[in-house]
């Protein structure tokens, strides 16, 4: 029987304490990138999957996430006032994205803590969980990879992995995984969250795309706080990983495109550099003084 439509779920509810004081009151999800605050490049990527249903989770300060989102009446007007289409469409186009709604985390109490936040409105409609300060660049697409494999798999959980360098790989969940018939697709055989480098089972970290049933919200409802004193997203997916739950397993897509983690305040450099170079509109009067500040390095 076909499932329901996929949901997209985005955390956006972290203290953000590696952008102190920038996010000491702005979500770090809403810092630019270029012209844009990064949870727009996120909803944007579940839109384009085809997903029209998108749940944000926020912490405090959560009324500039969903300000960002909802119409701006006052601004539009003037907008229309002095006939500035281009402008009037960039601000419309955030308010019209997707079918927004927002819950709160009422603390942060970690990753899975922040999933299981959204356990009513997802309800039994499988979901993508899309971490609000990482951005998937729009030309390596990955989530719909992902959403496939759901289906191929018959409703297995599926997550993104990423070749990391070991000296990083202490910073991220990791997996020890087995080759599928499928290129890129590997079998998870265990997860462990922020492992020492001597201890991590691969280079094959957890990045932040998530494609999960609604039956992971029941092991998220008995997993209990793991490293860092946080319920951890990883600590349920282990369990789904290694038998629990009704789910067949857990497998992950392999990514090898562009990534850029906006809340580690070097790739957040990196991100708007690259995207703003690439542009059309701005590209052409950047890269040549990129060029002349490399050189004077
Ligand atoms: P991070 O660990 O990167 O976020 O969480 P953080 O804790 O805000 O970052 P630092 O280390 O203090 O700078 C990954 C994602 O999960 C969300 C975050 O907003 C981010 O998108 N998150 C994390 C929550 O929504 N709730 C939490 O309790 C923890």
């Amino acid at each position: 029987m076909p499932h329901k439509p996929f949901k997209a779920v985005i955390p956006a509810a972290g203290l953000g304490t590696r952008f102190l004081p920038a996010t000491k009151a702005m979500p770090k999800e809403m810092l630019p990138v270029v012209d844009k605050p990064a949870i727009q490049y996120v909803v944007e990527e579940a839109t384009g999957a085809g997903i029209q249903d998108v749940l944000i989770i926020i912490g405090r300060n959560k009324n500039n996430i969903a300000n960002h989102f909802d119409s701006m009446p006052e601004l539009e007007a003037k907008l229309r006032e002095k006939g500035d289409d281009d402008k009037l469409a960039k601000v419309e186009h955030s308010s019209d994205l997707a079918d927004i709604h927002m819950v709160r985390q009422g603390e942060p109490k970690g990753l899975g803590h922040a999933v299981l936040r959204a356990r009513s409105h997802v309800g039994d409609h499988p979901f993508a969980v899309l971490l609000g300060d990482d951005l998937i660049d729009e030309r390596d697409p990955l989530l719909t990879k992902m959403m496939e494999e759901y289906d191929k798999r018959g409703g297995a959980t599926v997550i993104a992995l990423m070749e990391v360098d070991p000296a990083h790989i202490h910073l991220y969940g990791v997996a020890a995984v087995e080759a599928t018939d499928e290129e890129d697709v590997v079998k998870v055989t265990q997860l462990v969250e922020k492992p020492k480098a001597e201890d991590a089972p691969s280079n094959l970290a957890i990045i932040g795309r998530y494609v999960l049933g609604p039956d992971v919200f029941d092991i998220l409802e008995r997993t209990q706080p793991g490293k860092g004193g946080e319920i951890q997203l990883t600590d349920a997916l282990e369990e789904l990983a290694t038998g629990g739950g009704d789910g067949g397993g857990v497998y992950g897509v392999v990514f090898r495109g562009r990534r850029y983690d906006t809340g580690d305040r070097v790739d957040y450099i990196k991100a708007i550099v690259q995207l703003a170079a690439d542009r059309d509109d701005l590209g052409p009067a950047l890269r040549p003084w990129f060029k002349e500040f490399a050189q004077g390095l």
